[in-house]
């Protein structure tokens, strides 16, 4: 078996639950995972700088290193980046959107769709919703504040459980699937699960994107001794206590790779 280097790109530490279902299925491929924090939130970024910016860090990433499939670990960024940086790029680049067809399926009262403010409204979302979601009605919820508690999390700040549920009283008594339609929510799923309940299942694209990255790199994945190495825009906030959880996970130490200009 050869050995295999994936890129992931997110604006912050979401993608790292996508990294985590990888890793379960593909535990010898090396990986370099890279975040836009100098852009942070993504899900207030206008769309057309979103997608200049995605496009100039991962292409210089991928003439600089030798990688060999693109993970686009951002819902808010894939919506939109998909075709232009299939375009720049000669290798496989995956995309993560909502899994609004598995959840509309197990759905018997309602969907959820929880994500950032930009994904609700996206065209991509809109479309995937009349396709998949015709006899299902499905609640939208777009929070920022959701995204800033899973960074937190990883910096070792706790959830504020009361913040958390005043966020997600809307979709109360009117959904029993919700879908974790950011990268981010996941590393939140113990916490939604103690607001909402055990009752509602909680949906998101992790395992379905390992499973397509496995089926894209075939055998090429076989490092005895995998490398996963982290790269930032700008200087995190918490830096310390961040790179504490990075290490936990695996990861090298956290360096600022700014966006060049081309
Ligand atoms: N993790 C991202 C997503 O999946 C973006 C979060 C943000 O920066 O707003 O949408």
């Amino acid at each position: 078996m050869s050995k295999a280097t994936i890129l992931m790109f997110d604006s912050g530490v979401g993608g790292l639950s996508v990294f985590h279902d990888i890793k379960a299925k593909l535990p010898r491929v090396n990986c370099t995972y890279i975040f836009d924090n100098q852009a942070y939130p993504y899900g207030e970024l206008a769309q057309d700088e979103l997608i200049s910016r995605t496009c100039r860090y991962v292409s210089q990433f991928v003439a600089l290193y030798d990688i060999d499939l693109v993970v686009i670990a951002c819902n808010t960024a894939s919506t939109v980046v998909l075709p232009a940086l299939r375009q720049l790029l000669s290798i496989p680049v995956v995309g993560v959107v909502p899994a609004i067809k598995p959840a509309s399926q197990r759905a018997h009262i309602g969907v959820g769709l929880i994500a950032t403010p930009a994904t609700i409204t996206r065209q991509y979302t809109h479309q995937l919703i009349k396709s998949f979601a015709t006899d299902t009605d499905v609640h939208l919820l777009g929070s920022t504040a959701l995204v800033d508690m899973a960074e937190n999390k990883l910096r070792n700040i706790p959830v504020d459980l009361k913040e958390l549920a005043g966020i997600l009283e809307p979709l109360n008594g009117n959904i029993d699937v919700a879908v974790l339609g950011c990268t981010h929510f996941p590393l939140l799923k113990e916490e939604i699960t103690q607001v909402m309940g055990d009752k509602v299942v909680l949906v998101d694209s992790g395992e379905a994107i390992a499973r397509r990255v496995e089926f894209l790199l075939g055998d090429a994945v076989g490092d005895e001794n995998p490398k996963y190495n982290i790269y930032c825009t700008s200087e995190p906030e918490s830096k310390a206590r961040l790179q504490a959880s990075l290490t936990k996970i695996g990861f090298s130490s956290l360096k600022i790779h700014p966006l060049l200009d081309v």
